[in-house]
């Protein structure tokens, strides 16, 4: 076999994502409360309930596991619906205990990410037409205002908002996520607003914070066409410009360009600091011509490729490399916000890791500029629409007692982030599928 070790960059962030509303626990004044609480929306009727406890304190032990097995950073958000639950209300004890978060992290020396949106909205907003009604573009500046204000001697890292491209696709065109709809022009506006809300984010952080960084986290999917029938091709391209490109190719250029839309918005332009890359898994298209509903594409799994325990993700590393490439083109710093996979038995998971984590070596290797990882997730989580059936967690969690529980990953991670690399005898140990992919004997060369 052959021995050796991918190193990361010297200062190269190594942690783990959450979001608010997946480990709070009793967020009662969002959006996806109210969509928990109507039937049908939530697999098995599952509700996020008490969640990971975060509300409570648990963050704390969550923290010192983090901590404890080499991380030297976090991504969290925060919620709006805590910090404004009412149009003229500032809940500063919801700022205080956020602020305790952060200067938890600090003081485990663990550098900070902080997520502005993700994914839901106080009741009131949404009463007010939520990202529909361009009116929440000023609301949203105006919340970003109030706590970056009262979070900014803690952090320095912002993402404006998570996945605005799934938000969109979930919220107004599969209707998975609330309020359920699906309609094109809807979604566009939608995006469009978001697009705008980011912009007015920038200017208001960098207002009040000139060394801010700011970002997104897109979520890159990897369309690849089925066949070598240009229609296939075609439809891969229409949903790669849709999906992954929209939304960072407005913010580079300023102009808002789609098949049925386009606008300028100059305002925006320039305004990314760093681009958030998510990625998870890539499909296979087919051009439908009776699927409108999903944009008259059909898309399945390389049939080749491994899934998940649930069937949500296949294993495909190779598209991982390709995100970072097809993130570089915007010519920004990147950061890996999210990559992981659902799997109550880590049987997939520790290939999973050193197979992307080895994929994104390769891109950075090639001098794009990655600066760090953020694996999903830290501890099993509400997984939206999909309830608690998805175990995403480094460490599991029992919902009853609110145990945790360690899965081997917590240690082949922590490896890797001890040693800021990955290392032939790490693979060996956790992941021997992976060695021949990764240390593979012609590496050697001959003499
Ligand atoms: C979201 C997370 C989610 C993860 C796994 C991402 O799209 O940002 O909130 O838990 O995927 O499903």
């Amino acid at each position: 076999m052959v021995k050796g070790t991918y190193y990361f960059p010297e200062g190269f962030l190594w942690g783990t994502a959450t979001a608010a509303h997946q480990v709070e626990g009793r967020s009662l004044n969002d959006t996806w409360h109210a969509w928990e609480e109507e039937e049908g929306r939530i697999l098995n009727g599952e509700k996020a309930g008490l969640a990971c406890d975060w509300w409570g304190g648990r963050w704390r032990e969550d923290f010192d596991r983090a901590q404890a097995t080499g991380q030297n950073a976090h991504r969290l958000s925060i919620a709006w619906s805590r910090i404004q639950p009412a149009p003229d209300v500032w809940d500063e004890d919801a700022l205080d205990r956020y602020r305790e978060m952060l200067m938890g992290l600090r003081d485990r020396k663990m550098t900070p990410m902080v997520t502005l949106h993700h994914f839901t909205d106080p009741i009131w907003v949404a009463e007010l037409g939520g990202w529909e009604n361009e009116a929440v573009v000023d609301l949203y500046a105006k919340f970003v205002h109030k706590s970056v204000r009262a979070l900014m001697p803690y952090c320095n890292l912002w993402v404006t908002i998570n996945e605005p491209n799934v938000f969109m696709v979930s919220g107004y065109l599969d209707g998975a996520f609330p309020p359920g709809k699906n309609d094109l022009n809807t979604a566009l506006l939608v995006m469009q607003n978001l697009i705008r809300a980011h912009g007015k984010a920038y200017d208001a952080i960098h207002d009040l914070q000139p060394q801010a960084r700011v970002g997104v986290a897109i979520n890159y999917r990897g369309f690849k066409p089925a066949s070598g029938w240009p229609f296939d091709g075609l439809a891969a391209k229409a949903l790669h410009t849709l999906f992954n490109d929209l939304f960072p190719r407005t913010t580079k250029d300023g102009v808002f360009n789609t098949i049925i839309k386009k606008e300028r918005i100059p305002e925006v332009a320039g305004k990314l600091d760093f681009l958030g890359l998510n990625y998870y898994s890539t499909d296979l298209v087919r051009f439908a011509p009776f699927a409108r509903q999903d944009m008259y594409t059909q898309r399945f799994y390389p049939e080749d490729a491994p899934q998940s325990e649930t069937g949500f993700i296949a294993h495909v590393p190779e598209g991982f490399e390709e995100c970072v490439r097809w993130g570089a083109q915007y010519g920004l710093p990147m950061i890996i916000t999210e990559n992981g996979v659902e799997d109550s038995q880590d049987d997939l998971r520790t290939r999973y890791l050193v197979e992307h984590l080895h994929a994104l070596w390769m891109a950075m290797n090639n001098n794009l500029p990655v600066e760090g990882y953020f694996h999903w997730s830290l501890v099993d989580n509400f997984e939206w629409e999909r309830g608690w059936s998805q175990r995403f967690g480094l460490w599991g969690l029992d919902l009853e007692t609110q145990a945790r529980i360690r899965r081997p990953s917590v240690d082949l991670y922590a490896e890797i982030c001890r040693l800021n690399g990955i290392s032939s005898a790490v693979v060996e140990k956790y992941a021997p599928e992976a060695l021949g992919r990764l240390f593979p004997d012609s590496l050697a060369g001959s003499d």
